[in-house]
């Protein structure tokens, strides 16, 4: 996959419209992760620095389903926006229309215009020609560095580049150029961690990883399932009674490929799913019915720690246990911990992952951390990503 990027295109005196992600979690009014504007502003700091550029910022916040929501401005992020760029940032009034042609037609060299929320306007999931053609016309060049929303193909994720010079900032780049090696040709061994509760929503990411992987760790709530087709107790854990099949073709073609597959041999259970419930250790791979599985236990984390101090890359996307609560957080936290130790090429992805690696303090340890949730799996699943597509050579 080869990309046009930000230094092919000449940026001098030009007004580059950039459409970033800024769909950061906010609450009382406040941005509470500066993660994906820390994670533009490489580029956005680059086109500043170009002789008479200026600048209009796009991006969604949250699914406010095409109307015009004071809930889903854009205020709060601009007002984040502006303290961590270090430069004052003016909130459009709308996202297209007069008023904003205005705004956009009498910003000077350097300034910098946040539209309001794209999804205000139901074209824009719609990826309508029109409203991709009224967007396109407040720049001169179009750069795209929303990796987390690549797997949309909205109007102002791909739309607008059927009507501008297109490229892809620099977090695009980056995140391609740790993720695309690992369907291609990863440094080996190659040893994925997925986890997360549903074998449903995981399944094809396992098929996909399982092409190039030498072994697949699987944990958190979809493991019971695979347990389960192996003729394990599980107790009340989670189950897919649909995936029992699926479950078991992939184990028996994993096997046929020689990729191992290491699921959990011994459980952190509790009698309820709450914060508060005792923590009861399983010795075993069986579960009596009275119990869920809630964390992995010792000996599975040493059999992980065994194949991880072996690899060269390693690719993590879902929690182990149920982290959120801390008496079974450990299986998360111990393997955040050992892919923050391992010497080769490491990428964690997904939303709950990389909480994961924040809250456990390994974040700067980890050679990329993933601004994309549902895109970085969707990469991972080897499907075509619109946002990127949109810009390659
Ligand atoms: C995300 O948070 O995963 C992206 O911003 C995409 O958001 P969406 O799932 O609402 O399209």
């Amino acid at each position: 996959m080869k990309l046009k990027t930000i230094a092919d295109i000449d940026l001098t005196s030009k007004r580059v419209l950039i459409r970033v992600d800024f769909n950061v979690p906010v609450k009382d009014g406040v941005v509470t992760d500066d993660t994906r504007i820390e994670g533009a502003l490489p580029t956005i700091n680059y086109i500043l620095k170009q002789k008479g550029s200026s600048l209009v910022v796009m991006s969604h916040y949250g699914r406010p389903k095409g109307k015009k929501d004071p809930a889903f401005s854009m205020a709060p992020v601009a007002k984040r926006f502006e303290k961590l760029l270090g430069r004052p940032v003016k909130l459009a009034s709308d996202v297209i229309g007069p008023e904003v042609e205005r705004e956009v037609h009498s910003l000077k060299a350097g300034e910098v215009l946040l539209l309001e929320n794209v999804r205000f306007y139901k074209e824009e999931e719609a990826n309508d020609p029109e409203f991709s053609k009224a967007l396109a016309s407040l720049g001169d060049v179009y750069i795209n560095d929303a990796f987390g929303t690549a797997h949309r193909a909205h109007a102002s994720t791909e739309g607008v580049s059927h009507y501008l010079p297109s490229a892809a900032g620099f977090l695009i780049e980056k995140e391609v150029k740790f993720f695309a090696p690992l369907l291609e040709n990863p440094e080996k061994p190659f040893v994925a961690i997925i986890g997360g509760s549903k074998v449903s929503s995981k399944i094809s990411v396992l098929e996909s990883l399982a092409k190039t992987c030498d072994a697949i760790v699987i944990g958190g709530g979809m493991a019971y399932t695979f347990l389960k087709c192996q003729g394990h107790q599980i107790g009340k854990s989670l189950f897919e009674a649909d995936y029992v099949d699926v479950a078991k073709s992939f184990l028996e073609a994993a096997n046929a490929k020689q990729v191992r597959v290491i699921l959990p041999v011994d459980h952190v259970c509790a009698a309820e799913f709450n914060e508060q419930a005792v923590p009861v250790a399983i010795d075993g791979a069986d579960i009596s019915d009275e119990l869920i599985g809630m964390d992995v236990g010792p000996k599975t984390l040493d059999i992980i720690e065994t194949e991880l101090k072996k690899a060269r890359s390693i690719v993590w996307n879902g929690p182990l246990g149920v982290f959120e609560f801390a008496a079974f957080s450990e299986g998360t936290k111990q393997v955040a911990r050992m892919v923050s130790e391992c010497s080769g090429t490491t990428v964690v992805g997904g939303g709950d992952s990389v909480a994961a690696v924040n809250q456990f303090g390994y974040a700067d340890k980890i050679d990329h951390v993933s601004t994309g949730g549902g895109a970085s799996l969707e990469f991972l699943e080897g499907k075509e990503l619109p946002g990127i597509k949109a810009l390659e050579i």
